[in-house]
């Protein structure tokens, strides 16, 4: 049997085990999607959002690129969140990193990759911003994960900046918007940033006045 053979098959034998255990499921599901969360997680095979949450189809509307970024002229990114906050009015948004991360370890290496050095580009910002911290941890392994760490919390805030979600905060108080660290070594997430609807700890230059919006 061919590998993606394989899949096709998995595939009905899920979709049985679903329609057995609710028999409305798909149906249900075929009329509309309702999820309150938006997930911006890494590519990474190994940090499927829906697996790892133990949630449902429906359940979370997912956006996945190298190393979870939020990068402010990526139309990809900006029209799921415009979708997921205006059309979907998701509460959370969910910007989930993971420790080992192959694109934060390739931020901080020289060698060249092509295309993919400018994608990391935003990483190596990030790292020159906390280099002082950084610097001193020697252990290669740990000073990948902890800019796995520091770089979560950088596209929290950098999604706190955009007009989207401020606009959102001013019409309706959400979205909140979490920073998560998965452990890919036993399974778990590590809860680290909660940035509530207007106290984003983000410069007054990147603040928008809500007299504009009207
Ligand atoms: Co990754």
């Amino acid at each position: 049997m061919k590998s993606y053979d394989k899949l096709l098959l998995q595939n009905k034998a899920w979709a049985q085990e679903k329609g057995i255990e609710d028999i409305t499921f798909f149906s249900r599901l075929a009329k509309q999607q309702n999820p309150e969360f938006l997930w911006i997680g890494c590519s990474d095979s190994r940090v499927p959002a829906n697996e790892i949450t133990g949630t449902d189809p429906g359940e979370i509307f997912v956006h996945r690129n190298i190393a979870n970024l939020v990068i402010d002229t990526d139309l990809n990114l900006l029209s799921v969140l415009q979708y997921a906050v205006e059309a979907l009015e998701v509460k959370h948004i969910i910007v989930c990193g993971h420790y080992g991360c192959g694109g934060v370890r390739a931020a901080l290496s020289p060698v060249y990759l092509g295309l993919i050095n400018k994608w990391i580009r935003k990483i190596q910002h990030v790292y020159v911003a906390h280099e002082d911290e950084l610097k001193g941890i020697e252990h290669m392994d740990r000073k990948v994960d902890r800019l796995v760490e520091l770089n979560v919390l950088t596209q929290c805030r950098d999604l706190a900046k955009t007009s989207i979600v401020q606009k959102s905060w001013h019409k309706r108080q959400y979205p909140y918007i979490h920073g998560w660290v998965y452990d890919i070594h036993d399974g778990l997430i590590r809860d680290l940033l909660q940035l509530v609807p207007g106290e984003a700890d983000i410069h007054p230059i990147y603040k928008f006045d809500t007299n504009s919006w009207t």
